[in-house]
């Protein structure tokens, strides 16, 4: 299985100009990685339209979506739309929407459900709440997980990706702190174990990634571990050099385990 790399922009870069420049930077060198790595760059919404032009070997996601398919909604971007600029990928329940804008895991489940039903890949982030410490992760990750994919069919869970992210280990957040490569080396083992519970040896053909402060300092702390498959990358993902270190340890530990 091919290991994901996700770059979240956030709200960045600031003009078109620079987010063309990141694309282009990585375009060409992405083929030499491909057999073992897919990437997919999450811009915000409004770059969308310049840059699915690159969709081949990069593929687009976005941040956020809608949790209803269409109306009156001030602000809002539906399914329909990001399928439109060829958008493959969105980012549901992400810590900072949690904190900053309120969603709940109510709100993450109905977008989960309409990603899939539009065949948009959900990338699920878990771990997120405020004043979540350590000790209550597995908990907190449990009850998400139940709650964001309830009424989710079976036969669709593994086609979301699951993202252990915990709040303390963004780098915008204050006081962070990346998480240690063994601890979320057992979180990823936790929620494959959560998914087997309900879909059995299915689970295995799910992708489960590790995102906090991951930068081209610390990926190897992440990448040796197989059972994570991949990274949801923040800051270090708007710096060229930075992100394709990432990326490239992630393909050169692929490589020896092929
Ligand atoms: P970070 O962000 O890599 O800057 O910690 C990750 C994220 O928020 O998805």
């Amino acid at each position: 299985m091919k290991r994901l790399i996700i770059a979240n922009w956030k709200m960045n870069p600031q003009t078109l100009e620079e987010a063309k420049k990141l694309m282009v930077s990585w375009q060409h060198r992405l083929h030499f990685v491909a057999d073992h790595v897919e990437v997919v760059i999450c811009p915000p919404f409004v770059f969308l339209p310049s840059l699915h032009h690159h969709v081949a070997v990069i593929k687009l996601g976005a941040q956020n979506m809608s949790w209803i398919e269409e109306g009156a909604l001030t602000g809002e971007v539906s399914a329909i739309q990001l399928k439109h600029w060829k958008v493959s990928y969105v980012i549901l329940g992400h810590s900072e929407r949690r904190l900053y804008l309120g969603e709940t895991d109510s709100i993450v489940n109905e977008k989960v459900k309409l990603a899939l039903y539009h065949k948009l890949t959900p990338i699920l982030c878990l771990g997120g709440e405020q004043g979540a410490d350590r000790d209550q992760m597995q908990s907190l990750v449990t009850k998400q997980f139940a709650a964001c994919t309830k009424d989710v069919e079976d036969k669709n869970l593994h086609k979301i990706v699951y993202v252990y992210e915990p709040t303390w280990a963004i780098s915008t957040m204050n006081k962070s702190r990346p998480e240690t490569g063994e601890h979320a080396a057992e979180m990823v083992d936790h929620i494959y174990t959560l998914l087997e519970h309900r879909i059995g040896k299915a689970a295995k053909t799910a992708k489960v990634l590790y995102g906090g402060t991951v930068n081209k300092l610390n990926v190897h702390e992440y990448a040796k571990f197989p059972q994570i498959d991949g990274a949801l990358v923040g800051a270090a993902s708007l710096d060229s050099e930075n992100f394709w270190q990432i990326i490239k340890e992630f393909h050169r530990e692929s490589l020896h385990r092929s």
